[in-house]
């Protein structure tokens, strides 16, 4: 069999941007006269910017925004949520990513970044993570968002690998959706009841061994 590839999200996968994300737009929405709940805030997992701020706005009944207006609201969440990601060090990578990351360099086996995030080299830079991925597809590459797979297949591109050589970890359900539309597996990361269309879901990448990880996956449908 030829070798499998690795396509990695980065918010919420490798790193608890998550946190940062969910903060900064609940700022935004406190300034806008509403509150903005935790599930709320997981509809906004994996999707754009500006996608985003439009379910922000829909949740607090917010309509028919001029463009320049929504653009500016944008900005102001990005400013304080780049506030927060130019704090960070190594010390916010997930518990075992690292060490599955290089586990992953032992096996010789080819690794992506698959991000929405316009913020990736950032965050990347701040935590040292770069240096693990042969190709990088972040939110300044892909001109279409999650759920629809293009940053997938770009990642496999970038790698000269076939989609179903392919193995995506995402922790958000717009993410799976993409994996599995761009035809390959996908390891959800995280809550099971809300990942429940990937292949299949892991809580962490704590103690998680990718030979093991490799023979389930072999043996699963996408
Ligand atoms: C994704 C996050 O990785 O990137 C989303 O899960 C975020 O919450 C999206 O909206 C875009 O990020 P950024 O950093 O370009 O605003
Ligand atoms: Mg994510």
């Amino acid at each position: 069999m030829k070798s499998l590839c690795c396509i990695f999200d980065l918010d919420g996968v490798l790193v608890d941007t998550a946190k940062y994300h969910y903060l900064a737009w609940k700022r935004l929405a406190a300034t806008l006269g509403f509150d903005f709940s935790e599930q709320h805030n997981e509809r906004l997992k994996g999707v754009s910017r500006m996608a985003s701020l439009d379910i922000l706005l829909e949740v607090g009944g917010i309509k028919g925004l001029p463009e320049e207006e929504k653009r500016d609201l944008a900005e102001k969440k990005n400013t304080w949520y780049v506030a927060y990601i130019n704090r960070m060090t190594p010390s916010e990578i997930l518990p075992g990513v690292l060490d599955f990351l290089h586990q992953l360099k032992a096996a010789h086996v080819k690794t992506a970044l698959g991000s929405a995030s316009r913020n990736a080299p950032l965050i990347l830079k701040r935590t040292g993570l770069a240096c693990f991925f042969d190709a990088i597809i972040d939110g300044n590459t892909i001109t279409r968002a999650k759920p629809d797979p293009e940053v997938f297949l770009l990642g496999a591109q970038a790698l000269d690998a076939s989609a179903g050589r392919c193995i995506v970890f995402e922790d958000a359900a717009a993410g799976v959706e993409a994996a599995l539309r761009a035809g390959m597996k996908c390891v959800g990361v995280g809550n099971p009841n809300l990942l429940h269309k990937a292949t299949m879901v892991v809580p962490g990448f704590e103690n998680l061994i990718w030979e093991e990880l490799k023979s389930s996956l072999i043996t699963l449908k996408n």
